[in-house]
């Protein structure tokens, strides 16, 4: 079997991907259609533009344009499903996917009715494709610890599902301190705990985030490469991280895959998933990870296929509720 076959064939885990970053281009053309037009583009070769960024902060800009078409709360069944089949087709068995409330919530959409479509979503891709899905509430840093104060409170009565908290959106200049009780108050609510961190800001962002926001996981994490003792807390924390390689390489975090940090969170015994974040505006997807990852950093089947094995122990999940029969490596 070719080397690509066994990645398409291997079992796999995603732990971090946002639901609205995971439209499909087609689908993203139709909601542009709904209602208004908001952006300037009809066919797909037009939106090759769209996906390309300067950096970091363009394509947050570009994100929050994606944000501005979800125009009623009925729209996150439909991209939720399509989400959850792409994952399938890379033979994605569970995902914990990444929902920002408040990007819609301060145009007027209600939260109880998103989780309400999203939950649909995933119910019907659990029957179609017998994916599991969970999800985590991004609590963006650009609205402040009050709005997150409040998305708690949300959780609190309309919460099916939702597993985790997450800050995610601009890093550098918010210090990770200013969620300090935020965090403390979603440990207390029973939630799990992640934060994107060290993806466009340096490594002492990752310090203070492990130290004030004590959290499980940490999305992207690349800085946390520059400091070894830094890694060593990680390790001894047993904090895993979520790496996004397509993601940094197309945001600019790493210059090429060659110089991403994966293999360096490993071997200071970190534990690590392989995540696509954003997949088409990335233009990737799991299986183009794997085999990017094979590629570029020479992982062989077997190292992802254990990587998918550490992924469901640092997974918000009951290990029983993702089926093992499925995970195991496939030979020739
Ligand atoms: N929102 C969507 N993708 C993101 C990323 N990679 N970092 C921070 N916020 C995001
Ligand atoms: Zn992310």
């Amino acid at each position: 079997m070719s080397i690509e076959e066994t990645i398409k064939q291997l079992p796999k885990i995603e732990q971090h991907v946002h639901i609205v970053g995971s439209v499909r281009p087609e689908t993203l053309l139709w909601l542009n259609k709904q209602g208004e037009i908001k952006l300037p583009y009809k066919t797909l070769d037009d939106l090759k533009d769209f996906y390309a960024y300067q950096g970091f902060e363009h394509f947050l800009n570009v994100y929050s344009m994606v944000n501005e078409l979800i125009t009623h709360e009925k729209y996150y069944e439909i991209i939720t499903y399509e989400m959850l089949q792409n994952q399938h087709n890379c033979n994605v068995k569970h995902v914990e996917c990444i929902f920002s409330a408040y990007d819609h919530m301060h145009r007027g959409l209600d939260f109880s009715d998103m989780v309400e479509y999203i939950n649909k979503g995933i119910s019907r891709a659990k029957r179609d494709f017998g994916i599991t899905c969970n999800i985590r509430v991004d609590v963006v840093r650009n609205y402040g610890p009050e709005i997150a104060l409040m998305l708690l409170d949300e959780i609190k009565t309309n919460g099916n599902n939702i597993v985790s908290i997450d800050t995610g959106g601009i890093e550098e200049g918010v210090l990770p301190r200013t969620y300090a009780k935020v965090y403390e108050a979603a440990r207390e609510q029973g939630l799990r705990l992640t934060a994107h961190q060290g993806e466009a800001a340096g490594a002492n962002y990752v310090w203070e985030c492990i130290e004030q926001l004590k959290p499980e996981r940490i999305g992207h994490g690349v800085s946390a490469a520059q400091d070894p003792n830094l890694l060593s807390k990680l390790t001894r924390r047993g904090i895993s991280i979520e790496t996004c390689p397509m993601s940094n390489l197309r945001t600019g975090a790493v210059k090429s895959l060659k110089d991403h940090p994966i293999r360096r969170f490993m071997e200071a015994g970190v534990k690590v998933s392989i995540n696509t974040d954003d997949p088409p505006m990335f233009g990737t997807d799991m299986n183009t990870e794997y085999l990017m990852l094979h590629r570029e950093l020479g992982f062989t089947a077997e190292e992802l296929y254990n990587i998918g094995l550490d992924s469901i122990e640092t997974s918000f999940i009951d290990e029983q509720a993702v089926s093992y029969t499925h995970l195991t490596l496939p030979t020739n």
